[in-house]
């Protein structure tokens, strides 16, 4: 069906792998016809799509509420960055390559100029990122949703008179059609601690599928990081409140308290306060480079010095994305790597001070609040720390074997003579 809406198409729905031939099962709206054929450069990058299961059709389900989409473009950090992040490649994009000119000019980029960009949008919820890219002046964008919430985009594209420029595709990007390469891909892909959700895999076949050497991906990178905090209130709040309830001794709930307060990782806004040590690098992602193989099982050792003397309550998870050119094009190194290379155990991170660094959204504690908040791993009984102590272990995270969405985190850590384990599921 072309140029309106699905008669039937299922909440969550998804085909199976066939995505040269999957046009009975996805629903592409082309709202646009004819500019394709001028435009194509056939793309033949045969990438196997991985099957649509259950968990992920629940999954696409969920992006069906308009719930989500609200909290999300809501979230003005969030959203206001990737506006300014269009802005910045749609104004900038020949100032940039004018800043880079010693290293490389446009045309030897082999990027067309303004108005001859093309825009794949990874997951596009309501649209707005692909009207953002559109309002920026792209020439055309594909918007890619397998969630119900296409329909709406489709209907928000229409009332914004923007059919002829973006085309809304319902589907996965996985099995959906697009008959040219691509020079920008754009997708708000995080989850939870970076990883959660596993989305970037399906950037990482887009851009195998559909990216133009040289292309631009936005956000370009992420660092995932993780430090260990100080809570005692959260603590107080959830266990010691069992100790004296209105006069009553409810102290035999404590164990069970402790179990369903601290057994899973949480999602909460802490402080700079609660952090107890500079931060360190779990994972660091090169949207450019990265492979879905890397993604399945991510392990970091770290050391951590406590900077202060105060009950160590568990660790804290928190991510920031850049938004930078290829680095294989500029030469330009990220902030990550940049953030990498001043401590070389890991990294704290760097300030940005300079304006011409790349845009970042950052996720951390002492940064504005945002939907992501940090991801938090709590102990079921605090480690009192001195100033100085050490704590060191190693952190694994892996996608879950039973619903490849979660994740699996398992954490060995040691300090003041004594060691640890903790697993928890982020589900
Ligand atoms: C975090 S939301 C972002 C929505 C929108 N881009 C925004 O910034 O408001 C992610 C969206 O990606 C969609 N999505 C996730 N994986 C996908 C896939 N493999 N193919 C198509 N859509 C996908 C989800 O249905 C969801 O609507």
């Amino acid at each position: 069906m072309e140029g309106g809406m699905p008669t039937s198409s299922p909440a969550g729905s998804c085909s199976n792998g066939h995505h040269q031939n999957g046009t009975d099962h996805v629903k592409p709206w082309r709202s646009h016809h004819g500019g394709g054929a001028s435009r194509s450069r056939r793309v033949n990058r045969e990438i196997e799509a991985p099957p649509c299961t259950d968990f992920d059709k629940a999954y696409f389900q969920s992006y069906s509420h308009v719930g989500i989409h609200e909290e999300m473009i809501k979230d003005r950090v969030r959203t206001e960055t990737y506006r300014m992040a269009v802005l910045q490649h749609q104004k900038h994009i020949e100032g940039k390559f004018k800043l880079f000119k010693e290293h490389i000019s446009l045309r030897n980029a082999g990027l067309p100029p303004i108005g001859l960009i093309v825009v794949v949008d990874v997951g596009c919820g309501t649209g707005i990122l692909s009207i953002f890219c559109a309002q920026a002046g792209a020439k055309h964008v594909y918007a890619v949703d397998a969630s119900e919430i296409a329909l709406q985009a489709n209907e928000v594209v229409k009332a914004n008179k923007l059919s002829d420029r973006i085309t809304v595709l319902h589907g996965r990007v996985e099995d959906v059609q697009i008959d040219e390469e691509v020079d920008v891909i754009i997708s708000e892909w995080m989850g939870y601690m970076l990883l959660y959700e596993s989305m970037l895999g399906s950037v990482i076949i887009a851009r195998d599928r559909w990216l133009r050497p040289g292309g631009l991906i936005l956000p370009s990178n992420a660092v995932l990081y993780m430090a260990p905090i100080t809570h005692p209130n959260r603590y107080a709040e959830s266990v010691d409140f069992w100790r004296n309830v209105y006069g009553i001794d409810m102290s035999p709930i404590v164990p069970l308290a402790k179990q369903c307060a601290f057994e899973e990782p949480s999602v909460e806004t802490i402080s700079g306060e609660n952090v107890l040590t500079w931060p360190h690098v779990v994972k660091h992602v090169d949207c450019y480079t990265v492979t879905v193989k890397e993604l399945e099982s991510v392990t970091a050792s770290f050391k951590f010095q406590s900077m202060m003397r105060a009950p160590f309550n568990g660790f804290a998870f928190w991510f920031d994305v850049e938004f930078s050119g290829p680095a294989t094009t500029t030469g330009a190194p990220s902030s990550a790597d940049e953030a990498t290379k001043t401590n070389p155990s890991g990294g704290h991170r760097r300030k940005r001070a300079n304006p011409d660094e790349a845009l970042v959204l950052s996720t951390a504690p002492e940064d504005p609040p945002t939907h992501w908040q940090q991801t938090m791993v709590y102990f079921y009984e605090p480690i009192d720390v001195e100033q100085d102590q050490v704590i060191d272990g190693s952190v694994t995270l892996t996608q879950s074997k039973e619903n490849a969405r979660f994740m699996n985190i398992h954490l060995e850590y040691a300090s003041g003579g004594r060691s640890f384990v903790k697993e928890s599921v982020l589900r």
